[in-house]
């Protein structure tokens, strides 16, 4: 950068390349519309959308996948009467450095705020911050509790519903063990699980197990669980834990279900490095449809997983994050108690999954 432009100001792309201006004014207006009842004159909507994306981790696989669709959602807002700026941050995985981003986006003059917790029990630093300055925050992945969206009306979260990829998954391994006699491979009637955990206090990882064990027992499924991993969503973290599962338990597994696509290949590679035969090996299922997991379920390395839908959550995001700055369309958004956007899941199997890869 040679534009004298520095910090959080240095990574803000503009495709006008205008100056930046009015700052916590325009975040100011962009609350009026919720605001406003009051019979006063609102404030002109500002002329440009300034986004500031707050990321707990940038390496997680899916929400990297994320990103790239709401940066394409953001900018195709643009058009002849307004710009579009977005900056992203990054927090490595720590509450303090994202609370400081929030700060450093706040004085950078972004009117909307993107924010995916590090830490989902504790957002009231950033919430305090961005009702001083007026900013509005549309939360999106890892879900604030509802007393904390309660506590300014600015605030929204836009996701999806854990119990339902839990219930998907449980039904898709139930269906693949009633259709294959062969899972069971030790005939004894059950089916010996293991099950990687995402991290703990994530609303999508005890959520997701418990509803697809609950859903498998449902449809009529006898089973042994032999041992629960957590592997925080990470696919080298998942293969450490299965190695040792897989060294306590040896060739006895016969499911393993995975809150993510992630570890769920993590246990895959596992099984690759112990060099297992392919009929030695359980079946695996999932919970994403990242790029890596529609393929593993195109080869039918993966039996299964449960597409979490990104495009859908970066584009009502987008909308969302539009309505609020520009002040119009907040009631087309599809709010629901007025602060939650939960996009549906669906299942990938290999015989829809070309209709998810686009090929
Ligand atoms: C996704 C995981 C991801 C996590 C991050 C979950 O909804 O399924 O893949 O790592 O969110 O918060
Ligand atoms: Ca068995």
């Amino acid at each position: 950068m040679h534009d004298g432009r520095t910090g959080a100001e240095s990574a803000v792309v503009s495709a006008f390349g205008r100056k930046k201006k009015n700052r916590h004014m325009a975040a100011a207006a962009a609350l009026a519309v919720f605001f406003c009842a009051c019979g006063r004159p609102l404030p002109e909507p500002p002329d440009r959308i300034q986004a500031g994306v707050a990321y707990y981790n940038q390496s997680d696989t899916f929400l990297s996948e994320l990103n790239d669709c709401l940066k394409e959602q953001l900018y195709k807002l643009e058009n002849k009467h307004f710009e579009v700026t977005v900056t992203t941050k990054d927090a490595a995985g720590l509450q303090r450095t994202q609370d400081d981003q929030v700060k450093e986006l706040i004085d950078a003059g972004c009117n909307v705020l993107c924010v995916n917790l590090a830490d989902r029990s504790d957002p009231s630093e950033i919430i305090d911050l961005a009702r001083e300055h007026q900013v509005p925050i549309i939360f999106f992945n890892r879900e604030p509790v509802a007393e904390d969206l309660m506590q300014w009306e600015g605030l929204f979260y836009v996701g999806a519903d854990a119990q339902q990829s839990g219930v998907m998954q449980g039904e898709l391994a139930a269906k693949a063990i009633q259709a294959d006699s062969q899972i069971d491979r030790n005939k004894d009637g059950k089916i010996q699980y293991v099950v990687l955990e995402g991290e703990p206090g994530h609303q999508d990882a005890i959520i997701r197990t418990e509803s697809a064990v609950d859903t498998l027992k449902k449809n009529g499924i006898e089973l042994e669980k032999l041992s629960c991993g957590i592997a925080n969503w990470n696919r080298a973290q998942a293969q450490n834990r299965m190695m040792q599962i897989i060294s306590e338990h040896q060739n006895r597994i016969e499911l393993v279900l995975a809150n993510n696509d992630d570890m769920a290949l993590g246990a895959i590679d596992a099984y690759q490095k112990l060099n297992y035969t392919e009929t030695a090996l359980p079946v695996f299922f999932g919970i994403d449809g990242t790029d890596a997991g529609l393929e593993a379920v195109a080869e039918s390395k993966l039996a299964a997983t449960v597409y979490n839908d990104k495009e859908g959550q970066a584009a009502a995001m987008a909308k969302l994050a539009a309505a609020l700055v520009l002040q119009k369309g907040l009631e087309e958004t599809g709010l629901v108690d007025g602060k939650y956007i939960y996009l549906p899941y669906e299942k990938v199997t290999r015989d829809n999954v070309s209709s998810f890869t686009g090929a």
